[in-house]
Protein backbone atom coordinates (compact mmCIF):
# COMPACT_ATOMS: atom_id res chain seq x y z
CA UNK A 1 0.00 0.00 0.00
CA UNK A 2 1.00 3.56 -0.61
CA UNK A 3 -1.41 5.47 1.32
CA UNK A 4 -3.42 4.34 4.47
CA UNK A 5 -6.64 3.71 2.01
CA UNK A 6 -7.55 3.48 -1.13
CA UNK A 7 -10.88 2.64 -3.55
CA UNK A 8 -9.80 1.07 -6.36
CA UNK A 9 -11.80 1.77 -9.13
CA UNK A 10 -11.94 -1.21 -12.57
CA UNK A 11 -12.98 0.68 -15.42
CA UNK A 12 -12.39 -2.16 -17.24
CA UNK A 13 -15.37 -3.67 -15.41
CA UNK A 14 -17.53 -0.38 -16.14
CA UNK A 15 -16.61 -0.89 -19.61
CA UNK A 16 -18.06 -4.62 -19.85
CA UNK A 17 -20.97 -3.68 -17.29
CA UNK A 18 -21.96 -1.60 -19.77
CA UNK A 19 -21.70 -3.74 -22.97
CA UNK A 20 -23.78 -5.83 -21.48
CA UNK A 21 -26.40 -3.60 -20.69
CA UNK A 22 -29.35 -3.33 -23.19
CA UNK A 23 -28.91 -0.52 -26.09
CA UNK A 24 -29.36 2.40 -26.22
CA UNK A 25 -27.87 2.89 -22.96
CA UNK A 26 -27.32 6.03 -21.05
CA UNK A 27 -25.24 6.10 -18.24
CA UNK A 28 -26.34 7.28 -14.90
CA UNK A 29 -22.94 9.14 -13.24
CA UNK A 30 -24.56 11.62 -10.90
CA UNK A 31 -23.28 11.76 -7.36
CA UNK A 32 -19.52 11.37 -8.76
CA UNK A 33 -20.72 8.34 -10.57
CA UNK A 34 -22.40 6.69 -7.38
CA UNK A 35 -19.03 7.66 -5.31
CA UNK A 36 -16.90 5.64 -8.21
CA UNK A 37 -15.33 8.91 -9.64
CA UNK A 38 -16.68 10.44 -12.72
CA UNK A 39 -13.37 11.24 -13.90
CA UNK A 40 -12.57 7.82 -13.99
CA UNK A 41 -16.00 6.06 -15.53
CA UNK A 42 -17.09 8.42 -18.16
CA UNK A 43 -14.46 7.22 -21.01
CA UNK A 44 -15.26 3.68 -19.96
CA UNK A 45 -19.03 3.80 -19.96
CA UNK A 46 -18.42 5.20 -23.67
CA UNK A 47 -16.10 2.56 -24.50
CA UNK A 48 -18.66 0.21 -23.37
CA UNK A 49 -21.05 1.54 -25.50
CA UNK A 50 -23.32 4.29 -23.47
CA UNK A 51 -24.06 6.85 -26.03
CA UNK A 52 -25.99 9.24 -23.29
CA UNK A 53 -25.02 10.35 -20.17
CA UNK A 54 -26.96 11.65 -17.24
CA UNK A 55 -26.42 13.23 -13.72
CA UNK A 56 -28.85 14.60 -11.22
CA UNK A 57 -27.64 18.45 -11.26
CA UNK A 58 -26.41 21.52 -13.57
CA UNK A 59 -23.20 21.96 -11.73
CA UNK A 60 -22.80 17.98 -12.62
CA UNK A 61 -23.77 18.67 -16.00
CA UNK A 62 -20.79 21.75 -16.36
CA UNK A 63 -18.19 19.43 -15.01
CA UNK A 64 -19.11 16.13 -17.24
CA UNK A 65 -19.18 18.59 -20.21
CA UNK A 66 -15.83 18.69 -19.52
CA UNK A 67 -15.05 14.98 -20.05
CA UNK A 68 -17.43 14.33 -22.69
CA UNK A 69 -17.12 17.12 -24.96
CA UNK A 70 -19.82 16.05 -27.51
CA UNK A 71 -22.02 13.69 -26.02
CA UNK A 72 -25.50 14.10 -25.12
CA UNK A 73 -26.44 14.78 -20.89
CA UNK A 74 -29.30 15.03 -19.56
CA UNK A 75 -29.79 16.37 -16.21
CA UNK A 76 -32.69 14.30 -14.10
CA UNK A 77 -33.86 16.72 -11.26
CA UNK A 78 -35.45 19.80 -10.13
CA UNK A 79 -33.33 22.80 -11.11
CA UNK A 80 -33.70 26.33 -10.19
CA UNK A 81 -34.06 29.01 -12.65
CA UNK A 82 -29.90 29.83 -12.03
CA UNK A 83 -29.21 26.10 -12.44
CA UNK A 84 -31.18 26.17 -15.60
CA UNK A 85 -28.99 28.44 -17.14
CA UNK A 86 -26.01 26.33 -16.01
CA UNK A 87 -27.37 23.38 -17.74
CA UNK A 88 -28.48 24.60 -21.02
CA UNK A 89 -24.63 26.61 -21.17
CA UNK A 90 -23.06 23.04 -20.89
CA UNK A 91 -25.52 22.07 -23.80
CA UNK A 92 -27.41 19.42 -21.51
CA UNK A 93 -31.02 18.54 -21.67
CA UNK A 94 -33.19 18.99 -18.69
CA UNK A 95 -36.43 17.34 -17.77
CA UNK A 96 -39.76 19.69 -17.60
CA UNK A 97 -42.76 19.10 -15.63
CA UNK A 98 -43.68 22.73 -16.02
CA UNK A 99 -44.43 25.10 -18.91
CA UNK A 100 -42.26 27.68 -17.06
CA UNK A 101 -39.00 25.16 -17.47
CA UNK A 102 -40.05 23.52 -21.30
CA UNK A 103 -40.43 27.41 -22.61
CA UNK A 104 -37.09 28.33 -20.96
CA UNK A 105 -34.92 25.55 -22.17
CA UNK A 106 -33.91 24.56 -25.75
CA UNK A 107 -34.13 20.56 -25.06
CA UNK A 108 -36.68 19.34 -22.72
CA UNK A 109 -37.73 16.01 -21.87
CA UNK A 110 -41.29 15.82 -20.19
CA UNK A 111 -41.94 13.70 -17.08
CA UNK A 112 -44.78 12.10 -16.40
CA UNK A 113 -45.33 10.73 -12.91
CA UNK A 114 -46.31 7.66 -13.34
CA UNK A 115 -46.39 6.42 -9.30
CA UNK A 116 -42.97 7.18 -7.36
CA UNK A 117 -44.39 10.69 -6.49
CA UNK A 118 -41.27 13.05 -6.62
CA UNK A 119 -40.60 15.16 -9.76
CA UNK A 120 -42.83 15.11 -13.08
CA UNK A 121 -46.43 16.01 -13.45
CA UNK A 122 -49.57 13.51 -12.54
CA UNK A 123 -51.88 15.41 -14.76
CA UNK A 124 -51.77 13.77 -17.78
CA UNK A 125 -53.14 16.53 -20.20
CA UNK A 126 -50.35 19.00 -18.98
CA UNK A 127 -47.81 16.30 -19.87
CA UNK A 128 -49.35 15.82 -23.17
CA UNK A 129 -49.30 19.75 -23.70
CA UNK A 130 -45.68 19.99 -22.71
CA UNK A 131 -45.12 17.06 -25.40
CA UNK A 132 -46.15 19.00 -28.40
CA UNK A 133 -44.10 21.52 -27.65
CA UNK A 134 -41.57 22.97 -29.98
CA UNK A 135 -38.55 21.98 -27.40
CA UNK A 136 -39.53 18.86 -26.22
CA UNK A 137 -37.27 16.07 -27.20
CA UNK A 138 -38.32 13.50 -25.15
CA UNK A 139 -40.75 11.62 -22.38
CA UNK A 140 -40.02 10.16 -19.55
CA UNK A 141 -41.14 8.66 -16.33
CA UNK A 142 -39.53 6.85 -13.53
CA UNK A 143 -40.04 3.76 -11.59
CA UNK A 144 -40.47 3.43 -7.82
CA UNK A 145 -40.57 -0.78 -7.31
CA UNK A 146 -38.52 -1.90 -10.59
CA UNK A 147 -36.05 -3.62 -8.12
CA UNK A 148 -39.06 -5.76 -5.89
CA UNK A 149 -40.31 -8.08 -8.21
CA UNK A 150 -43.57 -8.92 -6.24
CA UNK A 151 -44.65 -5.57 -6.37
CA UNK A 152 -47.40 -4.74 -8.73
CA UNK A 153 -46.77 -0.48 -8.89
CA UNK A 154 -43.65 -1.30 -11.62
CA UNK A 155 -46.49 -2.82 -14.10
CA UNK A 156 -48.68 -0.36 -13.52
CA UNK A 157 -46.25 2.38 -13.59
CA UNK A 158 -45.18 0.77 -17.16
CA UNK A 159 -48.85 0.44 -18.57
CA UNK A 160 -49.69 3.77 -17.57
CA UNK A 161 -46.41 5.40 -19.34
CA UNK A 162 -47.42 3.30 -22.42
CA UNK A 163 -50.42 4.53 -22.27
CA UNK A 164 -49.66 8.05 -22.43
CA UNK A 165 -46.54 7.74 -25.26
CA UNK A 166 -49.42 5.96 -27.27
CA UNK A 167 -51.38 9.07 -26.55
CA UNK A 168 -49.26 11.74 -27.45
CA UNK A 169 -47.85 9.80 -30.11
CA UNK A 170 -43.56 9.45 -30.25
CA UNK A 171 -43.01 11.13 -33.32
CA UNK A 172 -39.05 12.13 -33.18
CA UNK A 173 -39.18 11.73 -29.38
CA UNK A 174 -36.81 10.20 -27.13
CA UNK A 175 -39.27 7.55 -24.77
CA UNK A 176 -37.22 6.46 -21.88
CA UNK A 177 -38.44 5.07 -18.75
CA UNK A 178 -35.99 1.73 -17.50
CA UNK A 179 -33.38 2.37 -14.52
CA UNK A 180 -31.08 -0.57 -13.77
CA UNK A 181 -33.87 -2.75 -12.23
CA UNK A 182 -36.10 -2.72 -15.32
CA UNK A 183 -33.43 -2.75 -17.65
CA UNK A 184 -32.07 -6.28 -16.40
CA UNK A 185 -36.24 -7.54 -15.77
CA UNK A 186 -38.48 -6.14 -18.13
CA UNK A 187 -37.80 -5.63 -21.99
CA UNK A 188 -41.09 -3.70 -22.19
CA UNK A 189 -39.43 -0.97 -20.24
CA UNK A 190 -36.80 -0.09 -22.44
CA UNK A 191 -38.29 1.49 -24.64
CA UNK A 192 -35.66 4.06 -27.28
CA UNK A 193 -33.58 4.34 -24.32
CA UNK A 194 -32.34 2.80 -20.81
CA UNK A 195 -30.96 4.78 -18.06
CA UNK A 196 -28.56 2.44 -15.91
CA UNK A 197 -26.84 3.57 -12.55
CA UNK A 198 -26.03 1.39 -10.18
CA UNK A 199 -25.82 -1.88 -12.73
CA UNK A 200 -22.54 0.55 -14.84
CA UNK A 201 -20.66 -0.21 -11.66
CA UNK A 202 -21.45 -3.58 -10.90
CA UNK A 203 -23.54 -3.41 -8.47
CA UNK A 204 -26.96 -5.65 -8.31
CA UNK A 205 -30.01 -3.48 -8.35
CA UNK A 206 -31.72 -6.46 -6.69
CA UNK A 207 -29.48 -6.24 -3.88
CA UNK A 208 -28.23 -9.83 -3.93
CA UNK A 209 -25.80 -10.83 -6.32
CA UNK A 210 -23.89 -8.70 -9.24
CA UNK A 211 -22.90 -12.17 -10.90
CA UNK A 212 -26.37 -13.44 -11.44
CA UNK A 213 -26.99 -10.19 -14.26
CA UNK A 214 -23.20 -10.68 -15.39
CA UNK A 215 -22.31 -7.43 -13.57
CA UNK A 216 -18.79 -7.48 -12.45
CA UNK A 217 -18.07 -4.66 -9.18
CA UNK A 218 -16.19 -1.92 -10.41
CA UNK A 219 -15.23 -0.43 -6.76
CA UNK A 220 -12.83 -1.96 -4.28
CA UNK A 221 -11.93 -0.34 -0.89
CA UNK A 222 -8.49 -1.29 0.49
CA UNK A 223 -6.28 -0.30 3.42
CA UNK A 224 -3.34 -1.96 5.95
CA UNK A 225 -2.88 -3.10 8.84
CA UNK A 226 -0.62 -0.83 10.71
CA UNK A 227 -0.70 -2.47 14.02
CA UNK A 228 -0.90 -5.36 15.65
CA UNK A 229 -1.13 -5.74 19.79
CA UNK A 230 -2.24 -8.36 22.32
CA UNK A 231 -5.60 -7.86 24.35
CA UNK A 232 -5.76 -9.53 27.21
CA UNK A 233 -9.44 -11.19 28.64
CA UNK A 234 -11.58 -8.46 29.69
CA UNK A 235 -9.65 -5.60 28.15
CA UNK A 236 -11.04 -3.79 25.60
CA UNK A 237 -10.57 -1.81 22.14
CA UNK A 238 -11.76 1.70 20.86
CA UNK A 239 -14.58 4.52 21.84
CA UNK A 240 -17.13 3.52 24.89
CA UNK A 241 -15.76 0.06 25.34
CA UNK A 242 -18.55 -1.18 22.76
CA UNK A 243 -16.23 -4.69 22.56
CA UNK A 244 -14.13 -7.03 25.31
CA UNK A 245 -12.38 -9.40 24.72
CA UNK A 246 -13.99 -13.01 25.88
CA UNK A 247 -9.85 -14.30 25.99
CA UNK A 248 -6.39 -13.18 24.85
CA UNK A 249 -6.59 -12.16 21.18
CA UNK A 250 -4.54 -10.05 18.77
CA UNK A 251 -5.96 -7.13 17.47
CA UNK A 252 -4.99 -4.93 14.46
CA UNK A 253 -5.69 -1.28 13.63
CA UNK A 254 -6.44 -1.05 10.07
CA UNK A 255 -6.76 3.35 9.08
CA UNK A 256 -9.66 3.53 7.47
CA UNK A 257 -12.77 4.77 9.46
CA UNK A 258 -16.01 7.40 8.66
CA UNK A 259 -13.96 9.79 7.90
CA UNK A 260 -13.52 7.61 4.73
CA UNK A 261 -17.22 6.45 4.62
CA UNK A 262 -16.86 3.44 6.60
CA UNK A 263 -19.38 4.11 8.60
CA UNK A 264 -20.14 4.08 12.32
CA UNK A 265 -23.32 1.62 11.76
CA UNK A 266 -20.62 -1.38 11.14
CA UNK A 267 -19.69 -0.89 15.18
CA UNK A 268 -18.87 -4.70 16.03
CA UNK A 269 -20.43 -5.87 12.45
CA UNK A 270 -18.57 -6.42 8.80
CA UNK A 271 -15.85 -8.36 8.20
CA UNK A 272 -12.84 -7.45 6.47
CA UNK A 273 -10.30 -9.84 4.15
CA UNK A 274 -6.87 -10.34 5.33
CA UNK A 275 -4.48 -13.07 3.45
CA UNK A 276 -7.34 -13.83 2.15
CA UNK A 277 -9.79 -14.80 5.45
CA UNK A 278 -12.33 -13.04 7.12
CA UNK A 279 -12.18 -11.81 10.01
CA UNK A 280 -14.16 -9.43 12.44
CA UNK A 281 -14.50 -5.67 12.50
CA UNK A 282 -14.62 -5.25 16.43
CA UNK A 283 -15.34 -2.19 18.55
CA UNK A 284 -16.65 1.36 17.43
CA UNK A 285 -15.52 2.18 14.06
CA UNK A 286 -13.86 5.85 14.41
CA UNK A 287 -13.14 8.53 12.03
CA UNK A 288 -9.99 7.39 11.13
CA UNK A 289 -9.18 3.57 12.61
CA UNK A 290 -11.17 0.32 12.65
CA UNK A 291 -10.12 -2.51 14.93
CA UNK A 292 -10.50 -6.52 13.83
CA UNK A 293 -9.94 -9.41 15.69
CA UNK A 294 -7.17 -11.91 14.83
CA UNK A 295 -7.92 -14.64 17.26
CA UNK A 296 -5.21 -16.42 19.59
CA UNK A 297 -2.49 -17.24 16.85
CA UNK A 298 -2.63 -14.35 14.14
CA UNK A 299 -1.07 -15.29 10.66
CA UNK A 300 -1.49 -11.52 10.18
CA UNK A 301 1.55 -8.72 10.24
CA UNK A 302 2.15 -5.27 10.01
CA UNK A 303 1.76 -4.15 6.29
CA UNK A 304 -0.43 -6.67 5.02
CA UNK A 305 -3.56 -5.62 3.17
CA UNK A 306 -7.33 -5.53 4.08
CA UNK A 307 -9.99 -5.54 1.87
CA UNK A 308 -12.89 -4.20 3.09
CA UNK A 309 -14.78 -4.31 0.13
CA UNK A 310 -14.28 -6.59 -2.86
CA UNK A 311 -11.86 -9.83 -3.33
CA UNK A 312 -8.94 -10.94 -1.97
CA UNK A 313 -7.95 -15.39 -1.88
CA UNK A 314 -11.18 -17.34 -2.64
CA UNK A 315 -12.95 -14.48 -0.10
CA UNK A 316 -15.13 -12.02 -1.31
CA UNK A 317 -16.59 -9.29 0.54
CA UNK A 318 -19.58 -7.45 -1.39
CA UNK A 319 -20.90 -3.98 -1.30
CA UNK A 320 -24.19 -5.86 -0.94
CA UNK A 321 -23.19 -7.62 1.77
CA UNK A 322 -21.83 -4.02 3.82
CA UNK A 323 -25.37 -2.33 2.86
CA UNK A 324 -26.99 -5.49 4.15
CA UNK A 325 -24.74 -5.01 7.68
CA UNK A 326 -25.80 -1.32 7.86
CA UNK A 327 -29.19 -1.25 6.88
CA UNK A 328 -29.16 0.15 3.75
CA UNK A 329 -28.37 -0.40 -0.03
CA UNK A 330 -25.85 -0.84 -1.71
CA UNK A 331 -26.34 2.56 -3.44
CA UNK A 332 -25.44 4.14 -0.22
CA UNK A 333 -22.17 2.10 0.40
CA UNK A 334 -20.30 3.67 -2.45
CA UNK A 335 -22.39 6.94 -2.74
CA UNK A 336 -20.96 7.03 0.84
CA UNK A 337 -17.47 7.18 0.27
CA UNK A 338 -15.69 10.30 0.80
CA UNK A 339 -13.59 12.29 -0.65
CA UNK A 340 -10.58 11.81 1.31
CA UNK A 341 -10.34 8.19 0.10
CA UNK A 342 -8.53 8.03 -3.29
CA UNK A 343 -10.34 6.66 -6.39
CA UNK A 344 -7.40 4.99 -7.87
CA UNK A 345 -8.04 3.41 -11.52
CA UNK A 346 -7.24 -0.03 -12.61
CA UNK A 347 -7.71 -2.06 -15.18
C1 LIG B 1 -34.61 9.48 -13.01
C2 LIG B 1 -33.58 8.42 -12.82
N1 LIG B 1 -33.34 7.55 -13.81
C3 LIG B 1 -32.44 6.56 -13.69
C4 LIG B 1 -31.71 6.39 -12.53
C5 LIG B 1 -30.73 5.26 -12.42
O1 LIG B 1 -31.17 4.33 -11.47
P1 LIG B 1 -30.32 3.01 -11.15
O2 LIG B 1 -29.07 3.46 -10.48
O3 LIG B 1 -31.20 2.23 -10.24
O4 LIG B 1 -30.06 2.34 -12.45
C6 LIG B 1 -31.93 7.28 -11.48
C7 LIG B 1 -31.20 7.10 -10.23
O5 LIG B 1 -31.65 7.21 -9.15
C8 LIG B 1 -32.88 8.32 -11.61
O6 LIG B 1 -33.11 9.18 -10.62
Amino acid sequence: MTERAVARIDVGAVQRNCTRLPKPLCAVVKADAYGHGVGLVVDAALAGGATWLAVATAAEAAELRRLAADVPILVMGAVTRDELRVAVEAGADVVAWSPEVAEAAPRVHVKLDTGMGRLGTRDRELAARLAAGPNTVGLMTHFATADELEDDLFPAQLAEFRGFVEQVGRGDLLVHAANSAAALREPASHFDMVRCGVAIYGLDPFQAEPDAHGLEPALSLHSWVASVRRIEAGQSVGYGRRWRAQEATWVATVPVGYGDGWRRALTNDCDVLIGGRRYPLVGTVSMDNVTVALGAEPAVDVGDEVVLIGAQGGERILAEEVARRMGTINYEVTTGLLPRLRREPVR
